[in-house]
């Protein structure tokens, strides 16, 4: 999966996946918690949109898909003996979310908006998980990173997909390239910390 086919302008530094090798519990415990707010974003979808049976239909397996994801880090975790202990704060999704939610507009460019911050945050998951599955020394860790790469990235283009199903391609086109200039701007000025996912 490279960054090409993921559209992300710009790679994650390389020193991150050294500095989360050393820090693999605190990266569990955070992937733990991003595979919950992956399914949990989907519930939220499938109940904000219900009449929408294509979304309904689609991401619904997505849900059962992120929670057996968080179910298999949760094991991870168990097998280390780290707890999960409490959520920590998210600065990557805080700055998308504060800096790509509209409150006001048309309520298809709304859908849309939510459907590619999902496909965004999938992508960037995507490319750390090829990174951990590449560059680490634990074989079980590497093959379990290089499924949830292959997944999220089928989820990935789920939620282009459904972003084409109701508003012109050319749009979804036009709203994914801001989508992903302020990505990248927002990945160069984070701090590069082995305690998160992202
Ligand atoms: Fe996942
Ligand atoms: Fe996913």
């Amino acid at each position: 999966m490279s960054l090409t086919t993921l559209g992300l302008e710009l790679p994650t530094d390389p020193r991150w996946v050294n500095i989360a090798e050393m820090n693999i519990g605190d990266i569990l415990i955070d992937h733990a918690y991003c595979e919950q707010k992956a399914a949990s974003s989907c519930i939220s979808l499938i109940v904000q949109y219900s009449d929408k049976e294509k979304l309904v239909e689609v991401l619904t397996p997505v849900v059962a898909e992120e929670w057996g994801h968080f179910q298999r880090v949760l094991k991870e975790l168990r097998k280390r003996n780290i707890p999960l202990g409490r959520q920590r704060k998210d600065e990557y999704v805080n700055q998308l979310r504060s800096r790509l939610r509209r409150s006001i507009g048309d309520q298809k460019e709304q859908l849309m908006d939510n459907l590619l911050l999902n496909a965004l945050i999938e992508a960037r998951s995507c490319e750390r998980f090829k990174l951990l599955s590449e560059h680490i020394e634990d074989e079980g860790l590497r093959k379990f990173y290089r499924e949830l790469m292959i997944s999220e990235a089928g989820h990935y283009r789920n939620f282009i997909e459904l972003a084409e199903t109701y508003l012109p391609a050319e749009r979804v086109r036009e709203r994914w390239k801001e989508f992903l200039a302020v990505e990248a701007d927002i990945m160069a000025n984070l701090e590069v910390r082995g305690d998160r996912m992202h």
